[in-house]
């Protein structure tokens, strides 16, 4: 069975996805930032101990992420999924804090990056060798109608460009990228009002997974398949 990595796999759509991975017989390396805080991580863990591995990460701590990549040297990671994110702050024009936008880009961009590049040879070793980013439709440039958002969109925005990037970059590898909006979603950051629930965003975004060819490799899709303008 083919195995997935996930980050800020403790709660919201990475937790989701580690759930619908492990119910789908994937092995499932659930990363998370306080594995001793994510008890609905821990009991899916416990509950399937052969299949899901809890493992302490905080995507914008490189010296970690280097050292789990050096602890799961040899071992095929055939999806890495990018699913760690921040929101920043709503500070509109005028009233930018940069020490948050620097976090923020630190784990939008910089993780998604770092990771990529710290366990490439994980995923050129697999079967399905993917590299799948969570963005969102408010990191795309042709969809912004209403201003503001200014470190969400732009941290988006450029995880969407290294995206591209990569795809073209690790072609020659086999290795096939995307990113993916998951749609408005009930989580935290997505708050109580968003029309999806978390069982649908995931399982659509799988199905995205599942279908990227060569040919759609670098592409931005949302959840349901449909092609996000960027
Ligand atoms: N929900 C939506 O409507 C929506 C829409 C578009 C895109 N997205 C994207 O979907 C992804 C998942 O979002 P969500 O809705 O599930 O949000 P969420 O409920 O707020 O969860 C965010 C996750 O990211 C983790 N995280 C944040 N910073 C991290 C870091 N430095 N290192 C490791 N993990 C970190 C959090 O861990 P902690 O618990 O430790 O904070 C948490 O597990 C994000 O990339 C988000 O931008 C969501």
């Amino acid at each position: 069975m083919p195995t997935v990595l996930v980050t800020g796999a403790n709660r919201g759509l990475g937790l989701e996805f580690a759930r619908q991975y492990a119910a789908a017989g994937w092995t499932v390396h659930a990363t998370c930032r306080q594995p001793e805080a994510a008890d609905a991580l821990r009991a899916l863990a416990e509950a399937s101990p052969d299949k899901v591995r809890v493992h302490p990460l905080n995507v914008t701590d490189h010296a970690r992420v280097d050292a789990l990549a050096e602890e799961l040297a040899g071992e095929a990671i055939d999806v890495l999924l990018n699913n760690a994110g921040a929101f920043g702050n709503r500070a509109g024009f005028g009233s930018s804090d940069y020490s948050v936008w620097e976090r923020t880009v630190w784990t939008n961009t910089f993780g998604p990056m770092k990771l990529a590049e710290a366990f490439v040879e994980h995923v050129a070793r697999s079967e399905r060798k993917v590299i799948a980013n969570v963005t969102s439709k408010m990191g795309s440039i042709a969809d912004n109608t209403s201003g503001s958002y200014y470190i969400y969109r732009s941290t988006k925005a450029a995880l969407n460009m290294i995206t591209k990037s990569m795809a073209i970059d690790l072609a020659p590898r086999g290795i096939r990228t995307v990113v993916l909006h998951p749609g408005w979603v009930k989580t935290d950051m997505g708050g109580p009002s968003a029309p999806l629930d978390p069982p649908e965003s995931v399982a659509g975004m799988r199905r995205v997974i599942d279908g990227l060819s060569a040919e759609t490799s670098g592409s931005f899709f949302d959840y349901s398949g449909a092609e996000v303008p960027w």
